[in-house]
């Protein structure tokens, strides 16, 4: 994976009452974002549209969470949950987002999502849940780790950043 590692740990926050929309297709590319989700986000509208949703999923998000959020929506439901997006740099985001079909002559035809922010108490309540998930699931494991200086040398020549 391409990451920045430098902007890993970087939080940016999604501003009390904006709202971030997307629309997508049925298999989940984007068809529409608007400028709140383009800032938080670090890509473009122009960037997000035509790519597929997945162009922000986090590595500490649990498979579980998105094979659960697309079985309701599949079924006509909504589904509502917290999410840990990847900014375009590396960064990274929570939401609360809610997800779900669009129907037209009663045919699903797109889908669509509206987040907001979420308090600090429930990042820490969620970052715990989820690494707990994925450990149970032996889905990759973020680990923070202090290097000697040599090792990072000989490390950091595979990190580009
Ligand atoms: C309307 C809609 C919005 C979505 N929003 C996100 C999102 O914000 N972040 C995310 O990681 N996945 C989102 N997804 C789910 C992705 O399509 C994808 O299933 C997920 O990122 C897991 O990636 P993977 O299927 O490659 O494992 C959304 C899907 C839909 C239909």
């Amino acid at each position: 994976m391409d990451y920045n590692y430098s902007e890993f740990l970087i939080e940016t926050e999604v501003p009390e009452g904006e709202v971030i929309i997307s629309r997508t297709d049925l298999e989940g590319i984007i068809t529409h974002a608007n400028d709140v989700f383009s800032k938080i986000s670090g890509y473009s509208v122009d960037e997000l549209i035509g790519k597929p949703h997945n162009i922000l999923r986090h590595p500490d998000m649990p498979k579980s969470a998105f094979a659960h959020m697309w079985q309701s929506i599949q079924n006509g439901e909504t589904w509502q949950g917290y999410v840990k997006n990847m900014r375009k740099d590396g960064g990274f985001y929570w939401v609360f987002a809610e997800i779900s079909g669009v129907h037209k002559n009663g045919e699903l035809v797109e889908y669509k999502s509206i987040r907001s922010p979420i308090s600090r108490a429930k990042v820490l309540e969620m970052q715990k849940k989820y690494d707990a998930i994925k450990l149970a699931e032996k889905d990759t494991i973020r680990v923070v780790h202090y290097l000697s200086y040599n090792e990072y040398q000989k490390r950091a020549l595979h990190i580009k950043g």
